[in-house]
This record gives structure tokens, sequence and C-alpha cells, in this order.
């Protein structure tokens, strides 16, 4: 299939992975109770999305946002059909997760090894190491794991990384048994240009199909930067409800691309989803409301506008 927009994918469909209760409430300052986080995940499990990540198992030090994982874990309601990953840096992390009742993980490497010490204490080699174990470990178990390289258009404190750089820990990750990476624009500065010099060098590495992208929306390009992407074939996009997002260790950074302006732009596509986009709507309104904050969603905000007009 050919459009004027040069999208190219077979059958014009995409997957969305939805971190808003990960990626989001990580960054929110205050601790938001379990069951808000637990009603959350169940309302955006009715939305048609099909994978949602849930939590992390990290250190409660260095991410007091995420402690209640075995609970928030244990409490949601799983729907047939929807994957629950959850973040785990090390074998400690996989086996709480495992124990809490995690059927995916995904481990998460960066492109720079100044914001790979700062956000999980151990260079990008070390991290690999870890991530081997991980790796075995959920291999004996069936456990898909899925893999993160952050940094990817660029470092909180190194500034440029290079697209062979990403292309070497993106291949490391899937040569060690992640199904898919995730390029995470961890500081949301790529562009269009940057995303796909970035993309080409690490499509000569892994197949398109084991590709991601993770958008963080700092400086308003995540959306150009997806339609880049889906434009050269990626068909897998993470996106946080509400734009909620940025993680602790990116100062400064704001929230992941909104998963209502995404499945709006892909709906205009004609891409198809398989989301509601009302629903993920509410449960964004909902979890704003708890939150006390206004969306981050341009469509949510417009839609809102709109229907308070009429
Ligand atoms: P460490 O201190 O180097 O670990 O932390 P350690 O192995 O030396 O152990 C020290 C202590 O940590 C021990 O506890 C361990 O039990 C504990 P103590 O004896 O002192 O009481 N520990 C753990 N506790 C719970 N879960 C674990 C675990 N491992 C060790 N898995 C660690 C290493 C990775 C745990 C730490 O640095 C950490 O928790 N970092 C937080 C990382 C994080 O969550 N960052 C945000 C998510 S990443 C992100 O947002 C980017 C992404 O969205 C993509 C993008 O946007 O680019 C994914
Ligand atoms: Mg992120």
């Amino acid at each position: 299939v050919s459009s004027t927009l040069d999208i190219t994918q077979e059958e014009l469909s995409d997957h969305e992975v939805e971190v808003g209760p990960r990626d989001g409430l990580q960054n929110e300052e205050v601790i938001v109770p379990t069951d808000i986080k637990i009603e959350l995940i169940n309302r955006l499990s009715k939305t048609g999305l099909p994978a949602i990540e849930v939590t992390s198992f990290v250190s409660s030090k260095w991410v007091p946002q995420m402690a209640d994982h075995k609970e928030v874990m244990r409490g949601i309601e799983r729907h047939p059909g929807v994957q629950y990953p959850v973040l785990t840096p090390n074998l400690q992390g996989f086996n709480s997760a495992i124990a809490a009742g995690a059927t995916e993980v995904s481990v998460f490497g960066a492109a720079s090894d100044s914001f790979s010490r700062v956000n999980i204490n151990c260079s990008i080699e070390k991290s690999i190491d870890k991530f081997e174990e991980v790796a075995k470990a959920a291999r004996n178990m069936n456990i898909p794991v899925r893999g993160y390289v952050s940094c990817a258009l660029g470092c909180p404190y190194e500034g440029n990384i290079t697209p062979a750089k990403v292309a070497e820990v993106s291949k490391r990750l899937y040569n060690l048994g992640c199904y898919e990476v995730s390029l995470g624009d961890t500081i949301g500065v790529g562009t269009p240009g940057s995303m796909k010099r970035m993309l080409e060098a690490v499509m000569k590495e892994i197949p398109l199909n084991a590709l991601a992208v993770h958008c963080h929306d700092t400086y308003g390009q995540a959306l150009a930067n997806i339609l880049t992407a889906i434009q050269m074939g990626v068909a897998v996009v993470d996106s946080s409800v509400a734009g909620l997002g940025g993680c602790p260790y990116a100062r400064g950074a704001t929230g992941n691309v909104a998963t209502e302006d995404v499945i709006y732009m892909l709906n205009g596509l004609g891409i198809s989803t398989g989301v509601n986009l009302y629903t993920v709507m509410e449960a964004g309104n909902f979890i704003c409301t708890a939150l006390n904050k206004k969306t981050n969603s341009k469509v949510a905000q417009a839609s809102f506008n709109i229907r308070t007009v009429n």
C-alpha cells in the first residue's frame, strides 16, 4: 500500500504500547495511590490497546513512585489479548516481577554511557551483562523480553548521540533475545531529520518488524518524528495517555506523546489500531482529574473545548 505520504506498510495497521501507568506516573511528584493506578490500567484495558506497561520493578529508594509494583501487578484485571509488560533492570527485578505475576518484561538500556550510569547505576557494558541474565531467565520461562534504548536522539548529559551508537546497542539487545527494541527519545530533542538518520542506521542491524519508537514531546516534535518512523515502516509506537511521562533521571524532559494524539493521527492516515479514541480520552480524563492537572493531549483538549462550546 502506498499513499501520498509514502506509507508502505503492507497492511496499514499499527500496534500501540501504552506506557502511561509506568512512564507517566513514575514522573509525577506526588505518589499516586495504588487504587487509582489500578483503576487507570483497568480503564485502559478496555480501550483496545494491545499492550499496557504497568509498573517498574526497580529500587523504591530510586523511584518511590513505583514502590507499589507488586500490589499494582496483582490488583489489575487482565484482559485477554492485552499484554502487561513491566520494567526489570536486573535479575532481582525480574524475579520480583515474575513472583507478582508478570508475563512480559522490559530491560532498559541506553545509547549514552553517562545516562546509563545515572539511570541504572552502571555502564552500558555492565548493563548488557545484567540484561543477558534477565533474558536467560526469561527464556527458560518463555517470558518475552522487550528492550529500550534510551537517548536514541540525544542525551541530557552527553548531548549528541551518534546513530552508529544507537544501532550498536540496539543490535546487542536484539541479539541477547529482545523480540522488540524501542528507541527512546528520552528528552524529546529529535526531529524528523535525526529520527530518519538514526532509523536508517538501526534498520541495517535489526529487522524493521522488531522496532518501536518511544517519543517524548519536550520540543513538540513527537508526532512529526512518529510519522517519519511510520513512513519508514515502523509499526509499533509507544505513547502515554494524556501525554503524561518523563524520566526522573532526565530532568526537564516532559511527557511522552499523548496516546490520544497518536490514535487521532493514525485514524486520519487510515491506519487501523483497533483502539477506541473516546475511551482513551475518558481514561485520560480520569487520571488528570485524580492528579488535578490538565491533559497534555491536544486532541483531548480540543474535544473538550468543542463539546463545551456546543
Ligand atoms: P543499584 O543500587 O546499583 O543496585 O541499583 P545494587 O544491585 O547495587 O543493589 C543496591 C540495592 O538496590 C539493594 O538494596 C538491592 O536490593 C536493591 P539494599 O540492600 O540497599 O536495601 N535493588 C533492587 N530493588 C528493587 N528492585 C530491583 C533492585 N535491584 C537492586 N530491581 C537499580 C540498580 C537499577 C535497581 C537502580 O539504579 C534503580 O532502581 N534505578 C531506577 C531506574 C528507573 O526506574 N529509571 C526510570 C525508568 S527508565 C525510563 O524512564 C526511560 C524509558 O522510558 C525510555 C526512554 O524514555 O528513553 C524506559
Ligand atoms: Mg520514556
